[in-house]
């Protein structure tokens, strides 16, 4: 019996020429470009499990979200416990905060997560029935900067990767009040539009009204064209917030666009809500959105304070990284590949591995004692950047040859120094950066004198370097010297 993988789910494998997105280096890529950014904002990461008491979805997420009332995962434990899968991971957060008195220390606190989010939806090309999140939730700021910095959070994640096809949409919802005097207008609007809306948005007419301004139907799309505006509902206090933060992406020249039809579709967003879109993703061209959320905690049962975030695709990003040609990193290379010839030296070449890897250093060996020419087809299947080949007479001499794959030449090397020769070839030094640096122009006299101090004491320390490696350099000239006499 053959077993396939369910419908909706994917492999992420170490390679997939067909389904690059697919592939395990470019996910590595992004999340630690994701965990290197959480940290430069300041967010501290969190992970709650992947599955919860269903309550605290079907009661924090929104009875009417398509994610509670048709894409929830539900069952019951042995101890008939009613269980969901997460569609999303807002609410357990909330959960974790409380129960484990995370606000206890302080009322600011910033979290990020990265993990599966399962919904029964119908799969296609950017749908899946378990999708992965990079999340932030910022809690216990209510100032516009804090909704500001969630966005360029996001943007600056986004670009950073590489993209730029990307939109970012942003509107204001109000509060409750806000949202119920526009849900009373909305349907006065689009009663007599009911028999031209599609059956979904007819559906959601009474349940869920606003959701139907983001319908992607496009003949729902024509008649919410003619529809009110949530901001001419908005009051003062809100209006001046929205305001602050416009203003404030526009001081970082992050373009946005003020869309009114945007309303998100989870239940506890207020106010700001927000989400990036790529141009050439097609139907799921959401990257990630989010928004304020102030009632939440206090309604989980927690303390009353405000917060804001948003949750992104990991799996749209990655697409998106493809569909527009962004370069991302190779997957790492095996620094050395051993190939030994004989029993001897294949105990001796499994010692070395061994220390290798204990200094770091990636190697691998062939283990089946193949012969030589097909051990390197192997080595070349594995990419390794250089071969040694081990064999009595290696073993007898203490020499060896380092072969190395992408030139094809080959140096002769000391055995017992193959360890510190190949640390040598693996670094490769700060002053990298300084060179990249130089090449930018400096915009102030404060900027490039801060940068010439700092050249200044690395030179200085390659100085005393230099002067030892002189030194030591000099030593070795001599032991060879008496050696070859
Ligand atoms: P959401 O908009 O439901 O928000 O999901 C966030 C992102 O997850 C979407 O923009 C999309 O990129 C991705 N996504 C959602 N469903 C799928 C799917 N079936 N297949 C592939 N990708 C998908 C939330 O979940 C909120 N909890 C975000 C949030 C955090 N708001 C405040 N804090």
């Amino acid at each position: 019996m053959k077993y396939q993988i369910p419908t909706g789910v994917f492999d992420i494998l170490p390679e997939d020429p067909k389904e690059e997105w697919r592939c395990m280096h470019i996910w590595a890529h992004v999340e630690s470009q994701i965990r290197e950014i959480s940290k430069d904002f300041g967010y501290r990461e969190i992970r709650t499990p992947i599955f919860e008491k269903a309550n605290l979805f079907l009661r924090n997420v929104g009875e009417t979200s398509d994610i509670v009332s048709k894409e929830l995962y539900l069952f019951e434990d042995k101890g008939e416990r009613l269980l969901a899968l997460r569609p999303e991971g807002t609410a357990p957060v909330m959960r974790a905060i409380t129960e484990n008195g995370l606000l206890n220390q302080g009322q600011h606190q910033k979290f990020f997560y990265i993990g599966p989010m399962f919904r029964y939806d119908r799969p296609q090309a950017g749908r899946y029935r378990q999708h992965h999140q990079f999340g932030i939730e910022a809690i216990g700021n209510r100032s516009p900067e804090q909704d500001a910095e969630v966005i360029a959070l996001l943007y600056t994640l986004l670009t950073r990767l590489g993209l730029s096809k990307i939109n970012i949409h942003i509107n204001c919802i109000g509060d409750k009040n806000v949202r119920d005097a526009f849900k009373q207008a909305l349907k006065e609007f689009l009663k007599p539009h009911l028999p031209n809306l599609s059956k979904e948005s007819r559906d959601r007419f009474e349940t869920n009204p606003l959701r139907i301004l983001d319908s992607k139907d496009e003949r729902d799309q024509k008649i919410v064209q003619g529809a009110p505006s949530i901001l001419d509902f908005i009051n003062d206090e809100n209006r001046v917030h929205f305001n602050r933060i416009q203003e404030l992406l526009d001081s970082l020249g992050i373009n946005y666009i003020v869309n009114p039809l945007l309303v998100r579709g989870l239940d506890y967003y207020n106010e700001m809500v927000f989400e990036i879109v790529s141009t050439d993703l097609g139907a799921q061209s959401s990257l990630g959105g989010g928004g304020r959320y102030d009632g939440l905690l206090k309604m989980m049962g927690g303390p009353d304070v405000p917060a804001a975030g948003f949750g992104a695709g990991i799996e749209r990003i990655i697409q998106a990284l493809i569909a527009q040609d962004c370069v991302t990193p190779e997957e790492a290379r095996p620094n050395l590949f051993l190939i030994p010839i004989g029993g001897k030296a294949s105990k001796y070449g499994f010692k070395l591995l061994q220390e290798l890897r204990s200094q770091k250093i990636s190697a691998q060996m062939d283990f089946t004692g193949r012969k030589v020419g097909k051990a390197m087809q192997l080595a070349n299947q594995v990419r390794a950047q250089h071969v040694l080949v081990i064999g009595d007479n290696e073993l007898e001499t203490g020499f060896a040859e380092l072969k190395e794959m992408d030139s094809g030449t080959s140096q002769r090397i000391p055995l017992d120094s193959v360890v510190r020769i190949l640390r040598i070839l693996e670094t490769s030094g700060p002053y990298l950066t300084y060179l990249e640096e130089l090449e930018k122009p400096f915009e102030n006299r404060e900027d490039a004198q801060f940068f010439m101090q700092k050249v200044h004491s690395a030179l200085e320390q390659t100085k005393t370097m230099t002067e030892k490696f002189h030194q030591q350099i000099t030593e070795l000239k001599g032991l060879i010297e008496e050696s070859e006499d």
